[in-house]
């Protein structure tokens, strides 16, 4: 068995910060402490050095069709560029098609993943529509392949979204199944509306994709969602909350003790609508949903995350190239793939707007970027901790220095990078997924097929009181 020492680095949790060093036997931690013997081992000098959990990044579209054309980056080059940004785990979601069986659509995305994947990976399940056939089919789905988290479009008509009724059987179901339903929150049929009657007065170009998606469309979905939930005594996770309308709806249900749970994504955090008006098309570049905001939603993400409103980040990765594919919509902003390249930045973009900039503490970016989604999603304390008996999952990152993001050194398949320029500070330099190097001193590594597929566990409400404390 491997033996691997990580030694001089300070490590960092969502409890604490200590400088120790890790010893780890194949694929997990057998000990944290000092002076392990360093016969036969691989030893990684971490001096200076921060050592977290790997990231975890709960909503990933790899090689997903949208809109006639497929995401540039599959499980190859999207697990790639994701291990080089911190993250060791990816949870992508699984499409599902009418009347297809839902076994079908979860090989297709096995078949996708598998000799492919260098970092871990999980699948979430599409709901299009609740009915007997489907219900019936879920226990199993469960059983067999640990897919604990359903997702329901509240948008995309005619394509993804789903009607009301599905979105309460759901929850419903899911009550009773032990799992965490997940919803793209905005309106589909108001978008609709709004889209077709912007396309007949003329207005075609990337910025009516955000006009034609106001933030009370996305709040007034969130806040439906939310009290489905409630009604459902159910248990509901917002995807990419981009702004205002949308985190009060969750903060409200939060307060009534609702157990309804948001994320929010790097891109409305350093990025807004005004990138959307760029000329020469580039607006494209930034097209996906919900659309980019006012600026002044960023302070009150942020704000959300500290205060726990907010518990993850996720990246919404779904990547289009610039020339080929976003130009499908060069005359009609409708016919642009939605989505845009996020998996290698997530990890960098919120350290250095986050904890650089004094927005928030260590422990809150081991959260956010990996111990909640771990719990929330059914991997804790496999995943998301640096524990005894926890898989050595781990990034070593060097805090002081500064790069520039740029397409020319990113590992992301897509032809442009959206946050070009934008100068960070701190950078991943190397990667352990299960005690295994996939980035070594900025080098890949890994070998493609060597990322796992995790079965995960049922859903557990850890806003509600624990056996201890209800002892008390
Ligand atoms: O525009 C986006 N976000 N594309 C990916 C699909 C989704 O809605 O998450
Ligand atoms: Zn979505
Ligand atoms: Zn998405
Ligand atoms: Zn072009």
């Amino acid at each position: 068995m491997n033996t691997t020492i990580i030694k001089n680095g300070t490590i960092v949790t969502a409890s604490e910060t200590y400088e120790a060093d890790i010893l780890i036997k194949g694929e997990t931690i057998v000990q944290i402490g000092r002076e392990f013997p360093e016969e036969g081992a691989d030893v990684i000098d971490a001096a200076g050095r921060y050592v977290f959990p790997g990231g975890i990044d709960p909503h990933t579209h790899l090689e997903m069709p949208f809109g006639g054309t497929v995401t540039r980056d599959d499980f190859e080059t999207g697990t790639i560029a994701a291990a080089h940004g911190g993250t060791t785990m990816v949870i992508d979601f699984c499409l599902t098609g009418k009347d297809k069986p839902l076994e079908e659509s979860i090989q297709e995305w096995h078949d996708k993943s598998k000799d492919k994947a260098v970092v871990d990976y999980s699948f979430h399940l599409m709901i299009g529509e609740m009915n007997e056939t489907v219900l019936n089919q879920l226990p199993g789905i469960i059983e067999e392949h640990g897919i604990t988290s359903f997702k329901v479009f509240m948008a995309y008509k005619n394509v993804f979204q789903a009607d009301d009724e599905t979105l309460f059987e759901t929850l419903l179901a899911a009550k009773d199944l032990g799992a965490l339903v997940m919803v793209h929150a905005e309106n589909g049929d108001v978008i609709h509306y709004l889209t077709e009657k912007a396309l007949a007065e003329g207005k075609t170009e990337p910025i009516y994709h955000a006009l034609t998606r106001p933030p009370e469309i996305e709040g007034e979905a969130t806040g439906r969602a939310a009290q489905l939930t409630a009604l459902a005594d159910s248990q509901l996770y917002v995807v990419h909350v981009s702004c205002q309308e949308a985190v009060e709806k969750i903060a409200d249900a939060r307060r009534k003790g609702a157990a309804v749970f948001g994320e929010t994504c790097p891109q409305y955090l350093a990025l807004d609508q005004t990138y959307m008006e760029k000329p020469n098309f580039e607006g494209a570049k930034y097209v996906w949903s919900p659309p980019l905001r006012d600026k002044k939603n960023q302070e009150l993400l942020w704000k959300a995350i500290q205060s726990g409103d907010l518990q993850t980040i996720g990246s919404d990765q779904c990547s289009f190239d610039f020339h080929g594919q976003k130009d499908l919509g060069i005359d009609d902003f409708t016919k642009i793939p939605n989505g845009g390249p996020m998996i290698e930045d997530r990890f960098s973009i919120i350290y250095s707007e986050g904890v650089a900039k004094g927005r928030i503490s260590l422990q809150k970016f081991v959260e956010i970027t990996s111990a909640r989604a771990a719990q929330l999603f059914g991997l804790s304390p496999q995943k998301g901790a640096i524990a005894v008996g926890s898989d050595a999952d781990l990034v070593i990152f060097n805090p002081g220095v500064t790069r520039t993001i740029s397409v020319d050194t990113h590992h992301m398949a897509v032809d442009y990078n959206a946050f070009e320029g934008m100068e960070v500070q701190g950078e991943v330099e190397t990667v352990l997924v299960r005690g295994k190097a996939v980035v070594r001193n900025k080098e890949t590594v890994g070998k493609p097929g060597s990322g796992r597929y995790m079965k995960r566990k049922t859903f557990q409400n850890l806003n509600a009181p624990t056996k201890a404390e209800t002892l008390i």
